[in-house]
């Protein structure tokens, strides 16, 4: 079994907080193992719930249109959520759950060691970037230790509310050059040539 398997089966066992009460499946995330970027959002809803996979509802639909226009695909990305469980009726999490919750989303940066960072929502900006508002940061990347880190609006935001959508639409254009910029960067350069000498 893969170490992200075994948090998977960790988390789907896991009562360590109070949501465990009311899911119907775990939602640990998912993606490879050799992911670049990692998506971090809240925590399940009731799509997320039913199906035990991460952003599968309209958000989820949203998020996978703003990957296409950076030029990812779903397969190619690990998704995770700050909470594995639902928190009922979507209410926020709480700062207990979350804490109770962490050790699992450690690991899986620990494992995969994602170059990028994308943090949807503020509940994953708090964790990276405590103190600082979405509104003031969102497409703004920063180095977080061995990461860099984007902070994005959530989808869901988004879908109430034109301006965000526009705003997350051109943060994920921004995300598209910057991975680009990487990519570029660690591509290795050309040998010099060899000096010829008569000596
Ligand atoms: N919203 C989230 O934050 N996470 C999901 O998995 C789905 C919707
Ligand atoms: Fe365990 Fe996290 Fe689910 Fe709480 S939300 S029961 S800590 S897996």
């Amino acid at each position: 079994m893969s170490d992200l398997q075994d948090i998977a089966r960790r988390v789907a066992a896991c009562t360590d907080c109070g949501l465990a009460k009311g899911r119907t499946r775990a939602v640990p995330g998912e993606g490879p193992e050799q992911a670049q970027v990692m998506f971090i959002g809240e925590g399940p809803g009731y799509n997320e719930d039913q199906q035990g996979r991460p952003f599968v509802g309209a958000a989820g639909q949203l998020l996978e249109q703003l990957l296409a226009t950076a030029g990812l695909s779903r397969s190619q990305v690990f998704i995770t959520n700050m909470v594995k469980c639902r928190p009922p009726n979507n209410r926020d999490p709480l700062p207990g759950e979350i804490a109770a919750c962490s050790k699992y989303l450690d690991r899986q940066i620990e494992l995969i060691k994602p170059k990028v960072i994308v943090t949807l929502g503020r509940y994953s900006l708090g964790k990276f970037l405590p103190g600082q508002t979405i509104g003031k940061v969102h497409g703004k990347p920063r180095t977080v230790g061995q990461q860099v880190v984007c902070p994005m609006y959530h989808p869901a935001a988004a879908l109430h509310q034109a301006s965000l959508k526009k705003d997350i639409e051109q943060d994920f254009k921004t995300l598209a050059s910057q991975l680009r910029e990487a990519a570029q960067a660690e591509t290795p350069k050309e040998p010099e040539p060899k000096q010829m000498s008569m000596f």
